[in-house]
């Protein structure tokens, strides 16, 4: 007889997607297909683009902490006509839903790319990075508050029809009032968490390690952290929810989507297991068939 294999399907907001696992913005590209079919995955997030060309932050932008690692990339962008012309083609070839991330300095930039890219007929999805500062407010992050927030996924949803996924700044204070207002201004799922800040100061030169002074703590380090975050948000949106933050394996996938995400991304794991993605998903497959899951939508929430 066939072995009967659990539903591992998943929905977030309009997108079908086979299975819940994702990368997170920034962690992956496409050469990793080299070593595992990219369309295994659920979704795929390729690295936030900019509109105009940006060099990034000055090196050194990483530094080894702990059980994780201290960034200041920057968000390099080689603008969105280069993005059209040299990434698109490759990402409509993968065949699975592909959620663009974009940033801008203004509404108006981020509202610009969401409208393009609903024109480029293939994307499933726009992922606002909100942890950009907004240079109209002073250079506060575009999620930082829920009003920005708001103002911004306001401008972004009549811009496309798409659906909208802001990705949150882990702010403790105010993540859970900044995604009710997300959710309010018609955002479609909300992804979380970004890297929280953080900073390693070299006690020889007494200096900071990165050449950006401060970056942003990720990997397994910041994995209580996110569950935490998803756990609160979950109460208080209806809305699904993209989890990622230090996620390694399927145990992890699980108890994120306990605590309430619908979907899961993996990030800095790849950097250092570049095959976390076939095995978190064969785990997954092992633990549902163990423990006698049909649906895996039953553990969204479970925990709560
Ligand atoms: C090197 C690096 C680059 C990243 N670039 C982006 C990015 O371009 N856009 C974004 O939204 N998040 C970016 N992130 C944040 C990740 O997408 C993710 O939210 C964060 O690292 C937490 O998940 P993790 O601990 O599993 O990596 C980056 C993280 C790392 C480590």
């Amino acid at each position: 007889m066939p072995e009967v294999r659990p539903d591992l399907s998943v929905r977030i907001g309009p997108i079908s997607m086979k299975n819940p696992l994702m990368v997170a913005s920034g962690t992956h590209n496409l050469d990793y297909g080299e070593l595992y079919p990219l369309d295994i995955l659920g979704a795929y997030v390729p690295k936030t683009i900019r509109m105009h060309t940006w060099p990034g932050n000055p090196p050194p932008r990483t530094a080894e902490v702990p059980s994780g690692v201290v960034t200041s990339v920057g968000i390099p962008s080689k603008g969105w006509d280069a993005f059209v012309r040299e990434d698109a083609p490759r990402l409509r070839a993968l065949g699975i839903p592909v959620i663009l991330s974009v940033v801008g300095k203004t509404e108006d930039e981020y509202a610009g790319m969401a409208e393009r890219a609903g024109s480029l007929g293939f994307l499933a999805g726009v992922e606002l990075n909100l942890s950009c500062p907004n240079i109209k407010a002073g250079g506060l992050a575009f999620g930082s508050d829920a009003k920005t927030a708001a103002s911004l996924m306001d401008k972004v949803r009549k811009a496309t029809s798409l659906p909208v996924i802001p990705k949150l700044p882990p702010d403790y204070g105010r993540v859970v009032e900044v995604a009710k207002a997300c959710e309010d201004a018609g955002a479609d799922a909300i992804a979380m968490i970004n890297a929280p800040p953080a900073m390693v100061i070299d006690v020889d030169t007494r200096q900071p390690v990165l050449g950006n002074r401060t970056g942003g703590l990720s990997g397994p380090a910041i994995r209580p952290m996110a569950v935490y975050m998803i756990y609160r948000v979950y109460k208080a949106v209806r809305i699904p929810i993209i989890g990622m933050g230090g996620a390694c394996d399927a145990r992890d996938v699980i108890e994120f989507m306990l605590a309430g995400a619908r979907a899961v991304a993996l990030g800095t794991v790849n950097f250092f297991d570049p095959m976390a993605v076939p095995r978190a998903l064969e785990g997954l497959r092992e633990f549902t068939t163990t423990n006698g899951i049909d649906d895996i939508n039953s553990l969204v929430g479970a925990a709560h």
